[in-house]
């Protein structure tokens, strides 16, 4: 259980709205005011990128969804800001994966999902913590903060973190957010890549981001194509 009362004494200006169990913490922000938190200890239908289901069982997880004003690179922010507060909390050092999967060992530990709803950015962070195991179909994709550091992890040491890191980071202007994620992502340049384009799939090497945020794939013959949506993985992963 999520020590809430210890969370809201920390934070006494936030309006944290918590489940034991919910559908989607994604669902409950849409319907929420500018500046609330919806956290859940478990979900029942979690939302994951591109249609996906995200496996939100109880007890092990961070299931948070932040209701924010849009910004133009807002969800490279929240994966910085997610770098960072797992950085502070537990000394481990995620990689990100164009545009905001945080990533150990080649496999996801947390996601992030950015919706716009009614002009306001409804932004869900789930973070695997303490699983010791994944569903079958999920298990070679997915790992959790415990497996790569071998011990348990208290879920609001990570919270603690989170909350300024997010007001921090969606504060900075987006130049200097496009800058922070060249530095923290290995997947942003010279990295060879496989995406999955409306078009079918295409292979080449990272080449930057443009102004907007958007990911450039150098074909081998030449080619720059921007990347708008994710799809990204290593080649040969
Ligand atoms: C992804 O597919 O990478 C994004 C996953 C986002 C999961 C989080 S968990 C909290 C919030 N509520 C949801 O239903 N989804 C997001």
């Amino acid at each position: 259980m999520i020590d809430l009362p210890r969370l809201r004494q920390a934070f006494p200006e936030r309006h944290i709205i918590y489940f034991d169990s919910i559908d989607s913490t994604q669902r409950v922000a849409a319907a929420s005011e500018p500046g609330t938190i919806v956290l859940a200890d478990r979900q029942l239908a979690g939302q994951g990128r591109h249609g996906h289901t995200w496996h939100s069982e109880p007890g092990n997880g961070i299931y948070c969804s932040f209701v924010l004003p849009p910004s133009p690179v807002l969800t490279l922010a929240l994966g910085l800001a997610t770098v960072e507060a797992i950085a502070q909390a537990t000394g481990i050092q995620c990689d990100l994966r164009w545009p905001n999967d945080l990533m150990l060992e080649n496999r996801k530990a947390a996601g992030i999902l950015v919706q716009l709803v009614n002009g306001l950015a409804i932004a869900g962070i789930g973070i695997n913590v303490n699983q010791i195991e994944f569903p079958d179909d999920i298990g070679h994709l997915a790992i959790s903060l415990r497996q790569h550091a071998g011990r348990e992890i208290a879920r609001e040491d990570i919270l603690f973190a989170l909350f300024p890191v997010i007001d921090s980071l969606t504060a900075e202007d987006p130049e200097t957010i496009l800058q922070l994620f060249t530095h923290a992502s290995s997947y942003v340049a010279g990295r060879r890549v496989t995406v999955d384009q409306p078009g079918g799939v295409i292979t080449g090497t990272t080449a930057g981001l443009d102004p907007a945020g958007f990911l450039i794939v150098r074909q081998d013959d030449g080619t720059d194509t921007l990347i708008l949506a994710g799809g990204v993985r290593a080649s040969g992963s």
